[in-house]
């Protein structure tokens, strides 16, 4: 890869999206970029990784990040072996720490894990020589879904994030990926807005370099991008939310709504969606919805960070 010759990728982990530079940040955007040309090629296929292993460790359930990864993997030309909660011997009581030295010994290059636990990436990359890379862990961080999702921007937005103003809306509180796209976002010049009610907002939210707006119709007037998000049921506690056809009435994403942004602002969704909940299904499915589109460029940009990781065992990336 030509952009590799002038850039040394530094990091054995990819945890939160704090630790990248925004040489990093470039860098694995210019080179998602060059991976979604070989995910469209008839043969999507490339030997840059071929030997290397990936393990797959998803003790939270996922569609999009887990079946990303795993095509990411094999489209290089790594094998990649799932592990999942279920079917594993976590249900008999085997620690993270146990479940995570015995992969190991296996010797894989790269783990992926999604937990429940926030710092349970952190905890593993610790202990283990190979690269870990964070699929999600609890509230805290979903590194890759931000840098996904900043791909997606950096094509609507034409490579312009400076000055751009971008709105979340939906269940901050309980969001990985609002914390680890307004970390990243931000880091980039776009204005963030966050749209919730009040008993959704984050602890500790006054220190978030952003803008809160209590009503949808006062908070999307003028943006240049809209990021729903769905309600984390299973995270929250009871009382939070009174009702949830008047959460909907209030929070979801409407195309009327929609017509106070700016024309052309994408819509964005980590999903799983849940239709006319926070978004519309008349938005999810319109013509500024890019939601598809950040799938497609998750297996990109997960090439991307898999070749990095695996590649520095290596000494490679340079
Ligand atoms: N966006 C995201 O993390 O989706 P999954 O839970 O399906 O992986």
């Amino acid at each position: 890869m030509e952009n590799d010759k002038a850039y040394l990728w530094s990091h054995k982990d990819l945890l939160d999206v704090t630790q990248l530079s925004l040489p990093d940040v470039t860098h694995i955007l210019d080179l998602a970029a060059s991976f979604e040309l070989v995910n469209q090629r008839p043969v999507k296929k490339v030997p840059t990784l071929k030997g290397k292993s990936i393990v797959l460790f998803f003790a939270e359930n996922s569609t999009r990040t887990k079946t990303s990864f795993d095509v990411a993997g094999k489209r290089l030309s790594a094998d990649t072996f799932s592990l999942a909660k279920s079917g594993s011997s976590i249900s008999k009581g085997e620690s993270l720490q146990d479940t995570v030295w015995t992969l190991q010994a296996m010797n894989p290059d790269v783990i992926v894990i999604r937990h429940s636990s926030s710092g349970a990436a952190q905890f593993i990359a610790e202990r283990l020589q190979c690269g870990v890379v964070n699929g999600g862990d609890g509230w805290h961080a979903h590194p890759t879904q931000a840098l996904l999702d900043c791909f997606t921007l950096r094509r609507a937005w034409q490579g312009q994030f400076a000055g751009k103003t971008l709105l979340i809306a939906g269940d901050i509180a309980h969001s990985r990926v609002a914390r680890s796209n307004v970390h990243l976002l931000t880091k980039l010049g776009v204005n963030v807005r966050i749209c919730a009610p009040r008993t959704l907002l984050p602890a500790g939210r006054q220190t978030w370099p952003v803008e809160y707006f209590d009503t949808l119709r006062d908070a999307v007037k003028g943006v240049d991008a809209v990021m729903c998000l769905r309600l984390q049921l299973e995270r929250m506690l009871d009382g939070l939310l009174p009702d949830l056809a008047e959460y909907s009435r209030r929070f979801c994403l409407t195309p009327e709504l929609l017509s106070l942004a700016n024309s052309q602002a994408p819509v964005l969704h980590p999903g799983p969606i849940n239709r006319g909940m926070e978004i519309a299904a008349a938005v999810a499915d319109g013509a500024q919805s890019r939601i598809l589109d950040q799938v497609a460029a998750g297996v990109a940009t997960r090439m991307a960070v898999l070749y990095l990781l695996a590649q520095r065992k290596d000494g490679g990336n340079k």
